[in-house]
């Protein structure tokens, strides 16, 4: 299959790496053209603008920061149609912007559905996302085999937004997750309880997440170098969350906290670092 790909930062190169892997031809444009050209070692064929990478391929996936970056990059004068093509937003963008999106490209005579993931960089290089499309029952047939390759069991939540929003809320619980686990820890930490005590009762109990383990040495460490998903992009989540939680009336306190927290990391420098960082500011670190 020939796919091209606008985006490859952290998770866009992942993706990038797996798809070869997996015998396709990728073709690949970021802005920053680095980026696009140290795939090149592993297969990726580099285009020189985002027309000929959309000319490349029958499917383009988008893997870019926010919705910002997606129409930076795919309303630019010089791409005057979509005709054939399809545009996968695999990105964690909100709802309203997807069906917007979607609109936009559909008068450009593209055709567009929703992809976001859940994962990072590790689940994409092994084929191993939780991928949910928001899409016609077509669309995420025909597309099936290609998404199967980045996680094994893609499943179609809906239309166009749906999808979009079942990201939100599962990143919504990242965040929550993260600052709850941080707060605990502070507490174990500041009463001199030995964490390992502390962690051998939360996995017997029913509060137990994975991603408590998953980040356990980041916190022992404090060490939040070398990110899959930076602290910015958390709070650009939680902004979208917040943003939904208002329209769809549901209280949005602890949104507006946990935005407020994340803000923080980034006044602190931490925003290009692992979100795990929030423990160094929920702590005073
Ligand atoms: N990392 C994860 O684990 C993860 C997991 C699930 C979903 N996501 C979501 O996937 C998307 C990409 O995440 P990522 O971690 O790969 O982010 P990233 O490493 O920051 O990459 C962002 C990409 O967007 C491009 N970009 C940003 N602003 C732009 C602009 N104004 N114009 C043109 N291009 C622009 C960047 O280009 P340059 O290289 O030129 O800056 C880069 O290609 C985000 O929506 C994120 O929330 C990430």
């Amino acid at each position: 299959m020939k796919i091209s790909i606008l985006g490859t930062g952290l998770l866009g190169s992942a993706l990038a790496q797996r798809l070869l892997f997996a015998g396709n031809e990728v073709c690949v444009y970021n802005r920053t053209s680095a980026k696009a050209k140290a795939l090149v070692k592993d297969g990726a064929i580099v285009a020189e603008s985002v027309q000929e990478a959309i000319n490349q391929s029958e499917c383009t996936i988008l893997m870019l920061a926010d919705i910002d970056a997606i129409n930076n990059v795919l309303f630019k004068k010089d791409i005057k149609s979509f005709y054939g093509k399809t545009i996968i937003q695999m990105g964690t963008i909100s709802p309203a912007q997807s069906v917007q999106l979607n609109q936009a490209l559909k008068e450009l005579e593209g055709d567009y559905f929703e992809c976001p993931v859940l994962g990072s960089r590790k689940e994409a290089i092994s084929g191993n996302l939780i991928l949910m499309a928001g899409s016609t029952p077509e669309q995420f047939n025909k597309w099936l085999n290609l998404l199967k390759m980045l996680g094994p069991n893609p499943q179609h939540i809906g239309g166009v937004g749906k999808a979009a929003a079942m990201k939100l809320a599962l990143n919504h619980l990242i965040a929550a997750h993260a600052v709850a686990f941080s707060v605990s820890l502070g507490l174990i930490e500041k009463n001199g309880i030995d964490q390992d005590v502390f962690m051998g009762i939360l996995r017997e109990s029913a509060l137990y997440a994975s991603m408590y383990d998953k980040k356990l040495q980041n916190w022992k460490n404090r060490e939040y170098a070398n990110p899959n998903f930076p602290v910015k992009h958390l709070l650009k989540d939680v902004e979208l969350v917040l943003h939904e939680t208002q329209e769809k009336q549901i209280n949005s306190e602890e949104v507006k906290a946990l935005s407020h927290i994340l803000q923080e990391a980034i006044n602190h420098q931490l925003g290009d670092l692992d979100y795990s960082a929030v423990f160094n500011t929920i702590n005073n670190i």
